[in-house]
């Protein structure tokens, strides 16, 4: 049976890609945000996953206003990376994990949730973001991808406590699926921002801080706080947070936080990473 060998959680700020692309990693305002992150490409080289599902939403470049589905899962061969006005990025398309997604679709229906399903999606920086903060920007990616698309943009939007749910049922569609593959699981999104409205700009260092410990030991408390609390505490945009309640819910009660990163601003955006493995199946010594 497949098997799930870490939960990850990072914002997902589309001038991270900018500033990518435009060579400035090294460069003062970025350079200690994405060293922040090498411990976390360190761990991925090292465990080296075979799929990951990536927990995002899209942000009016697939799907807009008019239509936006509450949950959607991609069930396609490849994700072409979409222009968000900008021009196509350089990054090479992701392959996806057909066979576990329609598995996965089937075990959400049986588990009452009933997502769109989408055969042909384009991936927004929601996606593409995370991966190169974790794998770089390879000529083809090492992994194969998952999107799981969530609606925290149009209201009304879903509950934390049902994001975490769902994320229950990934877990179990990782552990019935017949594959040797091991899985990987990103919530994305956040941390504090607000965009837009009175309290554009909005940042919260010390909720986002709380936040970065509550996701790993007290994960209960963030599930059961309303959409409200979440935009109060976070920013409107920050309620993008809830995402990561799906990667956590898949993972074991006990986990073991193995890097974790804040820097304050990226863009407008305090942001944040997380790596975490079940408690479980970590050697007792190396989770001392
Ligand atoms: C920013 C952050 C986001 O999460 C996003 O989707 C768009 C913009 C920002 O801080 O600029
Ligand atoms: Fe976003």
């Amino acid at each position: 049976m497949a098997k799930l060998i870490g939960g990850l959680g990072t914002s997902h700020v589309p001038s991270i890609g900018a500033a990518l692309d435009k060579g400035l990693r090294d460069s003062p305002d970025w350079k200690a945000f994405f060293d922040g992150y090498i411990p976390g490409q360190e761990w991925v080289k090292q465990h080296k996953p075979d799929v990951a599902v990536v927990i995002f939403n899209d942000h009016g470049n697939t799907f807009f206003l008019d239509k936006v589905p509450t949950f959607a899962v991609g069930c396609a061969e490849e994700y072409r990376p979409v222009d968000e006005g900008w021009g196509r990025r350089a990054i090479a398309p992701f392959k996806g994990e057909v066979d576990f997604s329609w598995h996965f679709i089937d075990t959400l229906v049986e588990n009452r949730f009933d997502p769109m399903i989408c055969q042909e999606i384009e991936v927004d920086h929601g996606l593409q973001v995370p991966m190169e903060l974790f794998w770089g920007k390879p000529d083809e990616w090492p992994v194969k991808v998952v999107p799981i698309f969530v609606n925290v943009i149009q209201y009304p939007i879903p509950l934390p406590s049902r994001c975490y749910e769902m994320g229950r049922v990934l877990r179990q569609a990782i552990e019935s699926y017949d594959s040797d593959e091991r899985f990987v699981i990103l919530g994305t999104g956040g941390l504090s921002h607000q965009l837009q409205g009175a309290r554009a700009g909005f940042v919260n260092p010390e909720a986002d801080q709380a936040f970065l410990n509550d996701i790993a030991d007290n994960p209960d408390k963030l599930a059961g706080m309303s959409r409200e609390q979440y935009v109060e505490m976070f920013g409107s945009e920050g309620a993008e947070l809830m995402m990561w309640l799906v990667m956590r819910g898949a993972m074991d009660p006990e986990v073991v936080v193995r890097h974790k990163h804040y820097f304050v601003p990226a863009s407008m955006t305090g942001a944040g990473m997380i790596v975490m493995e079940n408690r479980a199946s970590v050697a007792p010594a190396a989770a001392a």
